[in-house]
């Protein structure tokens, strides 16, 4: 199945002067390469007919099930371009895995992990010109997986697509690495016991839309949800983990209880931290901690992290009944900046990859 053949064929590129204005400014998520993956799955034959293929719009018949019971997965990872020139992809492995995690919970057919890297490569190979060569820009690449039987019933596709597109990009944030105020969400929760909150699932982010745009409305880059039954313990945000760092250097960042997404991001940095000699703490960790630890000194540093967002510094935690978490001047701190230039070392090339996170193209 790992070594299924890719067809390929060749798109209309787009011409070498529009890809370079594209990449002197690519933003996030607007602009996408020549081409795309595609393999289709049906329980039948299980996965067959991998394709590269140019990039455009699907064709997708009106009763497929993803269209109505949301039965869709994804993940997010991305393509660096080394000083050397080379191109190399960031632990894609770890998505791979992930995204069967999702598979499972989704009642989606799993991909074989050597696919999943297979299927990256592919299109980063084919549109290689597209990997950004300036700092702080990247290709991101993002998987997903869809259920496309037409069939209204409520049950488990028996046909599936797993595709992958790319996108150039720059940072998730706009403004670059300056801290970020977030929003508490206080009437939503993402995700309840039991429920699809560690699944990187299209529907845990649909039901974040309206919390986000409470927190835009509040000026917050970002929503922070609280676990449904306590309100203050704290899961995540609307698309990224959570991070506190104490005063003695030591990382707390919410368990991997079942509710939250086990970001690759999240996983690196601990391992870098604990790499460096500093304690992490995964446990329960709640809004009322932060705000004790701030007023008394103890916590010091907050920071989200994330494919898209890297590691993001958060400078205030903004509350409806207006206890708001201040960091003021004191945001970014030494320990979140430190790290982002230690992860983003290795992943661009500056650093060695003393871990082995890196796979060349
Ligand atoms: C990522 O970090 O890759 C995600 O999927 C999160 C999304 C907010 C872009």
């Amino acid at each position: 199945m790992t070594d299924l053949a890719f067809t390929r064929t060749e798109a209309t590129r787009l011409p070498t002067e529009d890809r370079e204005r594209i990449l002197a400014d690519p933003g996030f998520g607007t602009h996408f390469t020549d081409h795309m993956v595609s393999i289709t799955w049906t329980e039948d034959a299980g996965w067959h007919d991998a394709e590269v293929l140019p990039y455009g719009p699907l064709q997708i018949d009106p009763a497929s099930s993803v269209l109505h019971y949301g039965q869709e997965i994804f993940e997010g990872l991305k393509a660096y371009r080394r000083p050397d020139g080379s191109i190399v992809t960031f632990r894609p492995e770890g998505n791979a895995q992930r995204l069967n995690d999702s598979a499972r919970r989704l009642a989606l057919p799993e991909l074989p992990q050597g696919l999943f890297v297979r299927a990256v490569q592919e299109l980063v190979a084919i549109d290689a010109d597209w990997v950004p060569t300036a700092a702080d820009q990247s290709l991101y690449l993002r998987p997903f997986m869809i259920a496309d039987e037409v069939f209204l019933g409520v049950r488990s596709a028996r046909r599936a697509r797993f595709l992958v597109i790319a996108s150039p990009a720059g940072p998730y944030f706009t403004g670059g690495v300056k801290p970020v105020a977030i929003w508490l969400s206080e009437h939503w929760a993402r995700a309840g016991h039991g429920g699809t909150g560690a699944a990187k699932c299209g529907g845990n982010y649909a039901a974040s839309l309206l919390p986000q745009n409470e927190a835009a409305e509040h000026g917050c880059a970002q929503v922070l949800f609280t676990d449904a039954e306590t309100d203050d313990t704290i899961d995540e945000l609307g698309g990224m983990n959570l991070f506190l760092v104490r005063s003695d250097g030591t990382l707390v960042t919410p368990e991997l209880n079942g509710n939250i997404l086990a970001g690759i991001t999240r996983k690196s940095l601990i391992e870098l931290a604990q790499d460096r000699g500093h304690a992490v703490e995964e446990r329960p960790v709640t809004v009322s901690e932060w705000r004790e630890g701030v007023a008394q000194g103890t916590i010091t540093e907050a920071f989200a992290c994330g494919t898209a967002a890297v590691i993001t510094p958060i400078g205030q935690l903004r509350t409806a009944d207006g206890r708001d978490i201040d960091f003021g001047d004191r945001a970014p701190g030494s320990l979140t900046m430190s790290l982002r230039e230690e992860l983003t070392g290795i992943q661009f090339g500056i650093r060695p990859d003393r871990f082995g996170w890196l796979t060349e193209i």
